[in-house]
């Protein structure tokens, strides 16, 4: 239970007890017996109640001990879906534009989970953590990193908890490869060589806006947007949004960070709007990161999202000298492979139910080797775990167990921020075609 709740809870008891004793009819147990919150329970609100705060929210609802109390969005459209979506599943809930009132507003809250659109992020989160409640932040933090250092810094401040939506983090499958293939096993040798990983995603045309839901001029321009048309493709803009390669980027660069257990030293890139017309970030982004690796040597790992092409989807691979690991959030994607050279044999991994075997069609390094400058097949794993619940719905519990039983955050701010500051790095990188070389104030709070 938060810190406020505990609060609450315990001026309740003392004014019951106060009424009790001046005779106002109810004796201190009965009143307590009519309470109907239970001490368990988090109350949330939403702000920013759009595609994202939706897909949150179906997590949420499954997720026993925590109700919604209070949907903040400046759209009606998201507001009235959200809100009345809530109440079906018996969450009752109070409705507002400004954040800043429901904030002022509503005081059985615990925490906020809010997924508006990134320039948005940081002042939602922190005045959420100024009122005294955890908040749950979508990636990618912000689009700019003074913004995101500048919520660590309210967090520390507030002593609450402050989770950034990158929920690979919280995946079963990838805290597998992590702990179990890449830790335990040391699958790929003794370290990680080189990644590359990609977001590739075929033609996306405009957001539009049922007529009836367009707001007036004046209301878009109150909350920061020109137009409908900006306000509802925010992400291409550069006040509001990353780009690309903080949207789907920022995801996989993440991971790269994680796995590499480092923050990169370097970035180049290539990039541009090769496709699209009035937007101003970069459609095409291809990086490079470098990595020190713990032999004194490099890793370096290729990025890409492009936004015209499916090819391939999205996926990360890692590479060692002992073998290779491709997988994804989409399950499309999920092969170990074992380096000929690799004298280890795999099958212990296989009995302790790490890796498995694909099936007969998988036969490895028995297959033929029909031209002789084809070199044999590297041996073919699967990683055993799928996941049975959404893929938010992980990180979403984790930062619900972290509120209850304080458990760590899978992804707390100051891990948010080094992303973030990664991330813009790169799109520096690439439109200013330089080799940047982090220093350690970029990541330093
Ligand atoms: N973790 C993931 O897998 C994932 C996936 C998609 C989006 N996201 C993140 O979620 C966030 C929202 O993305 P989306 O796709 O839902 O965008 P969206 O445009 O569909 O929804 C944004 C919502 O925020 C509202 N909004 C705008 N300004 C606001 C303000 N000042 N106060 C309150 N509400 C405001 C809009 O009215 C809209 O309802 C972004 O940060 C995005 O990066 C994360």
């Amino acid at each position: 239970m938060s810190d406020q709740l505990e609060k609450a809870e315990y001026n309740r008891r003392e004014f019951l007890a106060a009424s009790a004793a001046a005779g106002l009819g109810l004796s201190v147990a009965e009143a307590l017996g009519q309470e109907s919150k239970n001490k368990d329970e988090i109350n949330i609100a939403i702000i920013g109640a759009g595609t994202q705060g939706r897909v949150l929210m179906n997590s949420i609802l499954k997720i026993p001990g925590v109700r919604i109390k209070a949907v903040g969005d400046i759209w009606e459209y998201s507001q009235r879906y959200t809100s009345r979506y809530v109440k079906k599943f018996g969450h009752e809930n109070n409705v507002y534009a400004d954040y800043k009132e429901l904030l002022a507003k509503e005081k059985d809250l615990d925490a906020v989970v809010t997924a508006a659109p990134d320039w948005m992020h940081a002042p939602i989160s922190i005045a959420a953590l100024e009122a005294g409640l955890h908040v749950y932040c979508e990636k990618m933090m912000s689009n700019n990193a003074e913004a995101a250092r500048s919520m660590v810094k309210a967090r520390d401040k507030s002593g609450k908890l402050l989770q950034i939506g990158h929920q690979r983090r919280s995946n079963p499958r990838y805290l597998h490869v992590k702990h179990k293939l890449l830790g335990e096993a040391k699958l790929l040798g003794p370290q990680i060589n080189y990644a590359n990983a990609q977001w590739n995603r075929g033609i996306k045309t405009d957001n539009t806006w049922p007529s009836k839901y367009e707001m007036a001029q004046e209301e878009l321009e109150k909350w920061g947007y020109d137009s409908m048309h900006t306000f509802r493709n925010w992400r291409w803009f550069k006040k509001y949004g990353g780009g690309p390669i903080s949207d789907l980027g920022a995801h996989q660069i993440d991971v790269l960070n994680w796995f590499y257990g480092s923050t990169p030293k370097a970035v180049m890139g290539s990039g541009g709007i090769d496709f699209y017309e009035k937007v101003e970030h970069n459609d095409t982004n291809m990086l490079i990161y470098e990595y020190d690796l713990p032999n004194s040597k490099t890793g370096r790992a290729f990025y890409q999202v492009l936004t015209t092409t499916s090819s391939l989807g999205f996926l990360e691979r890692f590479m060692g000298t002992e073998g290779t690991l491709a997988f994804s959030e989409a399950p499309r994607w999920n092969e170990v492979y074992r380096e000929v050279s690799t004298e280890e044999e795999w099958t212990k991994w296989a009995e302790k139910g790490y890796i498995a075997k694909e099936g007969a069609k998988d036969t490895g390094d028995e297959e033929k080797v029909v031209d002789i400058r084809q070199s044999p097949a590297p041996e073919k794993w699967l990683i055993p775990v799928e996941n049975d619940k959404p893929i938010h719905m992980y990180h979403l519990e984790n930062f619900f167990a972290a509120i209850r039983d304080g458990v760590p955050l899978n992804c707390p701010a100051e891990i948010g921020f080094q992303t973030c500051a990664t991330v813009l790095k790169g799109t520096e990188a690439i439109n200013t075609g330089k080799r940047i070389e982090f220093t350690e104030d970029d990541f330093k709070i």
